[in-house]
């Protein structure tokens, strides 16, 4: 049986719903993958740090992210580390990076995972800053040290359209990629569909966890931008800097239009899209008046598709989750699983 030795940067949602994951499982993976997934060190800067080089009882570890004074109420250790001490002390095979979002810097995270990189750790983030922004460099030294970088979850959380799109299409031949990339702002347009008014709509998609801390990511369209940076990038090998992706949100979609629409049966989405144009792949984020036929009209509520249009296959359209605690974390599994059983996971 393999021991897996994980870091977390991080102990919010996701990394709660990923602890959900292998507390539940952990028996699962142990006979199907030969793997035991140990988290031996945490640094969040709100709920505390722990080392254990052991593997912390995940159990324990989820009661206590609920408690007042969080994971410094468990027994055992509690360096006060911030996260980069953390990475520069835990005796850990895997960082798992789950900071905040920065799409302007890609920072902290780009240095968490540049710094897990240098010591000799497999990293795995859902975070799109560092990825939209600096994943060349990240994939050189990954490169140079013989590692692997994870970032199925960056876009659409656990649904698998990265793995989809790099691996199993990647010999027949994409020629567009179109995607409803961002769960916030169609959740708004579904609601303003049956009448709520856009600032309800947004009020409820905040009250529902979809949208970012600041939700401009979501409503002026950084968000579903840096993800087609990232689909370009990973899936079409195309460097797009996020700047010259061509980005309008849905703020100035009115109740009328989206009502309008409806009516003459048609549907207002924000569609992030690369498509070829003039013998280069072009990335835009805008909302789209799409009849009811297109497959992409159908997608309502905080649910995320993505259409890769390919020579040899035609369509190939995907739909699930975008966000989520346990969608998310499942993202985080099956890269570690394709990490240390790569044979498991096709
Ligand atoms: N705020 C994002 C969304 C979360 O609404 O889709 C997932 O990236």
């Amino acid at each position: 049986m393999q021991e897996i030795r994980l870091a977390l940067v991080g102990f919010g949602n996701v990394a709660q719903g990923f602890t959900q994951i292998l507390a539940e499982h952990e028996e699962e993976y142990a006979r199907k993958f030969d793997l035991r997934f140990l988290i031996v060190a945490i640094a969040d800067p709100v709920r505390g740090s722990l080392l254990d080089p052991d593997g912390v009882d995940l159990g324990a570890l989820l009661q206590a992210s609920s408690q007042p004074g969080g994971i410094n109420s468990l027994p055992g250790e509690h360096p006060d580390w911030d996260a980069l001490q953390m990475i520069q002390s835990a005796p850990a095979d895997a960082l798992v990076e789950l900071s905040f979002t920065n799409l302007t810097t890609g920072e902290p995270a780009t240095t968490y995972l540049t710094e897990a990189l240098r010591r000799n750790m497999n990293v795995i983030t859902t975070n799109k800053g560092p990825i939209a922004l600096h994943y060349d460099q990240l994939a050189a030294l990954a490169r140079l040290q013989d590692l692997h970088i994870g970032v199925e979850g960056t876009v659409m959380s656990g649904t698998p359209v990265l793995r989809v799109g790099r691996r199993l299409l990647s010999n027949a031949g994409i020629e567009r990629i179109q995607g409803i990339l961002n769960g916030t702002t169609n959740f708004i347009l579904t609601q303003m569909e049956t009448g709520q008014s856009y600032t309800q709509a947004l009020q409820q998609a905040q009250a529902m966890g979809y949208a970012e801390a600041d939700p401009a990511g979501d409503v002026e369209g950084f968000d579903a931008a840096a993800k087609v940076a990232i689909l370009a990038r990973l899936v079409l090998g195309e460097n797009l800097p996020l700047a010259q992706i061509e980005r309008t949100g849905i703020t100035a979609i009115t109740l009328e239009q989206v009502q309008a629409a409806a009516a003459a049966g048609n549907r207002w989405k924000l569609i992030g899209s690369l498509s070829y144009e003039n013998g280069k792949f072009k990335g835009r984020v805008r909302p789209e008046c799409l009849p009811i036929s297109h497959p992409l009209a159908q997608v309502s509520g905080a649910t995320n598709a993505i259409c890769y249009s390919t020579h040899l296959l035609g369509d190939v359209t995907i739909i699930g989750p975008g966000a989520g605690r346990l969608q998310t974390g499942y993202a985080v599994l099956q890269d570690l699983i394709a990490f240390y059983c790569p044979e498991c996971i096709g």
